[in-house]
């Protein structure tokens, strides 16, 4: 009995389906019914590809310049050699995905971080002085340095910092990281500290391309295939010539393994404070010396592949 009424119950709901079926029209004949197109993107980047021109924000030649430094929300301009946040916001929307989580092996005051804040991505920052961590750590809430945000007080190029970076991706459940920044000492030009591991107190230039190239190496391991690294670096003068910072560095990610994507060229406008008052004195010494003062820094892009 119970068996017969379950068949009839099956019966009417098949015959329900079909007749609801044909009552909807195809889209044909339905010419008022618009069907969003499917989201078009690429598994690095939430960009909608299908509606590119929305995105007339986001840079896509190699020259980068900014008007000033964004000191709004959670930036400041209170450590001598961030890098200006504008750098973060466009290489995450073009490169990473929401809850993508940014390594940063050279966190400094955590510029790369509160964006990643901001844009709805997670960080993790590796930085080699204690005080600073801390300073850092002080940024965010409690929650978010649970949730988003894993500070590590650390050597970058030292190979036992590879498993405190995978104990924290462990926490934060991925792999990998999903994009990486190395925005290292340019060499000597900013001393950060006397720390024998510090790439700005290496002794030599030849000593910072080892120790840059053993913090590449690492970051190279930490992120996922398919995804992207920036290196953000400039220039220096040293004896009367100069030092190919930028090419060098660039070189010694290529040896690691990075696919090279892009070489961007970006105006140092808000954040020259070193030469402030002084701005004189170093067109004197440029006509004297037969050289130019730098107005730009390099953003090269590069690929796991
Ligand atoms: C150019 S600053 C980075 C600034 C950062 N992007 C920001 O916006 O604040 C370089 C940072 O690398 C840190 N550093 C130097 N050698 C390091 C190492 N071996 N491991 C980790 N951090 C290091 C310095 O203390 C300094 O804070």
């Amino acid at each position: 009995m119970y068996t017969e009424h379950l068949n009839i119950v099956i019966i009417w709901g098949i015959c329900m389906a079909k007749v609801n079926t044909q009552r909807i029209k195809p889209q044909e004949q339905r010419p008022d019914l618009k069907i969003a197109p499917k989201v078009k993107t690429k598994p690095y980047s939430d960009i909608d590809l299908n509606n590119w021109k929305d995105y007339s924000h986001i840079k896509t030649d190699t020259w980068w310049e900014f008007a000033q430094r964004d000191n709004t929300h959670g930036h400041s301009n209170e450590y001598h050699g961030n890098y200006i946040p504008q750098i973060a916001q466009q290489l995450y929307e073009r490169f990473t995905k929401k809850g993508d989580i940014v390594l940063d092996l050279f966190l400094g005051s955590g510029t790369s971080a509160i964006e990643a804040i901001n844009m709805k991505r997670r960080c993790i920052g590796v930085e080699l002085k204690p005080e600073q961590t801390e300073i850092v750590r002080s940024k965010f809430s409690e929650k978010e340095l649970v949730t988003d945000v894993n500070l590590i007080c650390a050597d970058s190029a030292a190979k036992s910092t590879k498993e405190k970076i995978q104990a924290r991706l462990d926490v934060m459940r991925s792999e990998k990281a999903q994009f990486l920044i190395l925005h290292p000492p340019y060499d000597d030009i900013i001393k950060f500290s006397d720390r024998k591991e510090d790439l700005s107190n290496c002794g030599s230039t030849e000593k910072f391309y080892e120790l840059f190239k053993q913090a590449a190496q690492n970051g190279y391991d930490m992120l996922e295939k398919g995804r992207f690294a920036a290196l953000i670096i400039g220039d220096k003068y040293s004896n009367g010539e100069i030092v190919p910072l930028g090419a060098d560095c660039a070189a010694k990610m290529r040896e690691v393994g990075f696919k090279m994507k892009a070489v961007i060229v970006k105006n140092m406008e808000g954040n020259e404070r070193a030469k402030g008052k002084t701005a004189n004195l170093w067109r004197y010494r440029a006509l004297n010396g037969g050289f130019y003062i730098f107005k730009h820094e390099y953003i090269y892009v590069f690929q796991k592949v």
